[in-house]
């Protein structure tokens, strides 16, 4: 899988479904899914034990489900996503646990639902440590190790080294073994994530850091996690990691600690991008075609509200246009693409810092569709209701067949909760 990737400038469908069809159905912004193409990224993954799916990505019930059947794991990184995890169906026990809570700490709600539910911990801090011995002694958790190194494809998304606030800090490990050992906490298991749309140098760089950890624990130790991590093109030309090398390379670290431990050790992974992110598209309508200066903007019905990725770290996403009339034959120029927000902001053509770019892009008019694509991970889950925008509706396409399987917001929705309080002006 290292195929480079070439990404369309105009389109008549998404998913097998006319563009057409979908939004006359669902209106627009709206977020559609293509089943297959999580289906086939899970496939990818299977000489992995456990394929634990980052639902951070994108957690609607809808795909939580389908990677279930897939046969996927779940990764929850707060109390609504462990009842995410619980309304799709996965079960809070089993071997390897069918739900594990990653994070740096405990909330009150997280808490609860972790003993409620006897969940699997993965702990980010010597405090959750502590904290979950206390109340539960005896129980077995793995430990998330900061190895002091780490990359992303944005700084804020790199989860190693000091500037991060992520996991147990490399050199406290046996700090966090005598913890353990003093509530009689079993640490079944060593887990490192490094950053966020990272490369295989990189990736490849966790393995060795990951068994010295494992061989500090020693022999309670039977999984071990690569995290997640694993990029996915969004330009023309950029290509995947080799899977099969990334696997070699993991699995040779695993058949070392087998080796000096004598048990077998399972091998997880932990993916959101990979798994979601091509599958995803957001639809918006071109509202306004407008001249400032040299530059020509398309101002979509959809804004940093519906996609943040843009202008939280000056990420890059295709985009096509599909023709209101079907009429595919249009010439392209070079254009700036923005949204509807209230905020000079709002730009999906922008580089991090802020600095507006073009994109050549086909030539389009008012009511032409612009599709945003590679939009599944971290698409919808980081929308907002800045400007009182409701978020959009999501669809997922199995087999030909479009389901919604989020309604659009509604103004009460949007409202829901808010109170006019009853006082007097003096
Ligand atoms: N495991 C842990 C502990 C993580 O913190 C993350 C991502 C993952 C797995 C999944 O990483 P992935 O396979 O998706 O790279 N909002 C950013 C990405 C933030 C990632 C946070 N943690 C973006 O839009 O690029």
């Amino acid at each position: 899988m290292s195929e480079s990737a070439r990404f369309p400038t105009l389109r008549t469908e998404v998913a097998g479904v006319p563009v057409q069809e979908l939004v006359a159905r669902y209106e627009t912004p709206l977020y559609v899914y293509d089943a297959a193409k999580i289906e086939q990224r899970i496939a990818d993954l299977q000489s992995f034990d456990a394929v634990r799916y980052a639902q951070k990505a994108n957690s609607n019930l809808a795909v939580l489900d389908l990677v279930r059947r897939c046969g996927c794991v779940v990764d929850t990184v707060s109390a609504g996503e462990i009842e995410r995890a619980l309304a799709a169906g996965f079960s809070p026990h089993g071997s390897p646990p069918p739900i594990v809570y990653t994070a740096d700490i405990f909330d009150q709600s997280s808490f609860e639902l972790v003993l409620k539910h006897d969940l699997h911990v993965n702990c980010g801090s010597p405090d959750m440590i502590d904290q979950l011995g206390h109340v539960a002694p005896g129980r077995n958790i793995t430990l998330r190790i900061n190895p002091g190194f780490g990359h992303g494809h944005s700084q804020k998304t790199n989860t190693g080294g000091q500037q991060s606030k992520h996991g147990i800090w490399h050199e406290q490990l046996a700090d966090c073994l005598l913890r353990a050992d003093r509530h009689g906490l079993g640490v079944t298991g060593v887990h490192m994530h490094i950053g966020s749309g990272t490369d295989l140098e990189h990736l490849a760089q966790v393995c060795g850091a990951l068994e010295q950890a494992a061989l500090t624990v020693g022999r309670s130790v039977v999984s071990i996690s690569a995290g997640g991590g694993l990029p996915v093109p969004y330009r023309d030309g950029e290509t995947y990691v080799p899977l099969d090398q990334y696997f070699e390379l993991w699995d040779a670290t695993r058949k070392r600690l087998q080796d000096a431990f004598g048990h077998s050790v399972s091998l997880e992974i932990e993916p959101g991008r990979y798994l979601v992110a091509e599958s995803g598209y957001m639809i918006a309508e071109i509202r306004a075609v407008k001249r400032m200066g040299d530059n020509l903007f398309y101002l979509l019905d959809a804004g940093f509200n519906n996609l943040a990725r843009p202008i939280l770290y000056g990420a890059h996403h295709p985009m096509s246009i599909a023709p209101a009339d079907g009429d595919t034959r249009r010439g392209e120029l070079e254009v700036v693409v923005g949204g509807p927000l209230c905020e000079s902001g709002d730009i999906f053509t922008q580089e991090e810092g802020g600095f507006v770019c073009r994109r050549r892009l086909p030539a389009a008019v008012v009511g032409d569709y612009l599709v945003m694509e590679v939009a599944g991970a971290y698409g919808f889950v980081m929308g907002s209701n800045y400007n009182s925008k409701p978020l959009a509706a999501e669809v997922l396409v199995r087999d030909g067949h479009a389901h919604l399987v989020r309604s659009r917001q509604t103004f009460e929705d949007l409202i829901r909760g808010e109170r006019i309080p009853a006082y007097e002006m003096a």
